[in-house]
């Protein structure tokens, strides 16, 4: 019992030093290593931190949760480059189960496709077919499939139980597709 309520404790404890850590934690342009801090101009760039902390906070990456924050109408990021063409939303999720021992994957096209076309990913990276790419973590690692932008623009690979959310207790056997619009 005493034990059990040490891991809670632990869990809620790390939970919430991640919280703090997120909140208000970047980088001045003048201590990033990458802008010259004797460079006058520095002062007329706007600070990360004054830019980001108004927007849904993350304990990750850039510490911007970009889906939420594209949710609650904080930014609204022009659909194309010319910004003429409205994005085509998908609903389907796709849960892929080659995932052992971690929890099952499940990708879901909405905030996908609230960001970019389908073009930015069909058939570049992914056939537009369940279990047609032979994904696998050590690929996604290498900055292919997933990783081509996990880890590079969008949250780090570190935040497994973003991708690795789904129980596999409730499904099994090949990769499904559930969600609005789904075959
Ligand atoms: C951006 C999403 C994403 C993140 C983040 C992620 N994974 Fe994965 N992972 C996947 C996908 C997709 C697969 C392949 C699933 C399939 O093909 O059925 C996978 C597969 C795996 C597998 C199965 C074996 C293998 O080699 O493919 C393991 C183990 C795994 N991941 C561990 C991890 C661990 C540990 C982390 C965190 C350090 C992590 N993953 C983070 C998406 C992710
Ligand atoms: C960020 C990348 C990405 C974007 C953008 C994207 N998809 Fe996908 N799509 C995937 C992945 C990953 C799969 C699963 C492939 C697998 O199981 O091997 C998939 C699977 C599919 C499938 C088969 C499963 C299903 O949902 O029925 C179809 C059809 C599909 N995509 C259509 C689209 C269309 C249409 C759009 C644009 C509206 C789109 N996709 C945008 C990554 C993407
Ligand atoms: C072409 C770029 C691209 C690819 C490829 C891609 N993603 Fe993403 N993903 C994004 C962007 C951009 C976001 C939104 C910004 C963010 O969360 O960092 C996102 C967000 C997500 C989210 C968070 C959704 C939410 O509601 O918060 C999950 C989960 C995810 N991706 C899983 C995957 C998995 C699994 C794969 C591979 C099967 C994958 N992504 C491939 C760009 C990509």
């Amino acid at each position: 019992m005493r034990r059990t309520r040490a891991i809670i404790l632990l869990i809620v404890l790390s939970a919430l030093a991640s919280a703090v850590v997120g909140a208000g934690n970047w980088q001045s342009l003048k201590d990033d290593g990458l802008h010259d801090p004797s460079n006058p101009a520095i002062g007329v760039l706007q600070e990360p931190g004054a830019a980001l902390s108004v927007l849904a906070p993350d304990g990750a990456g850039n510490k911007v949760d970009w889906v939420q924050s594209l949710q609650q109408g904080l930014i609204a990021p022009r659909p194309s480059l010319d910004g003429d063409k409205e994005p085509e939303i998908r609903e389907t999720r796709v849960v892929m189960k080659n995932t052992y021992p971690m929890l099952y994957v499940t990708f879901p096209h909405k905030p996908h496709t609230q960001w970019m076309s389908c073009e930015a990913c069909h058939d570049r990276i992914f056939v537009p077919q369940v279990d047609a790419n032979p994904i696998n973590m050590g690929k996604i690692l290498e900055g292919e499939y997933c990783g081509l932008c996990h880890g590079a623009v969008s949250f780090p690979l570190t935040e497994c139980n973003r991708c690795h959310n789904t129980n596999p207790a409730s499904l099994g056997g090949e990769s499904v597709v559930t969600g609005e619009g789904a075959q």
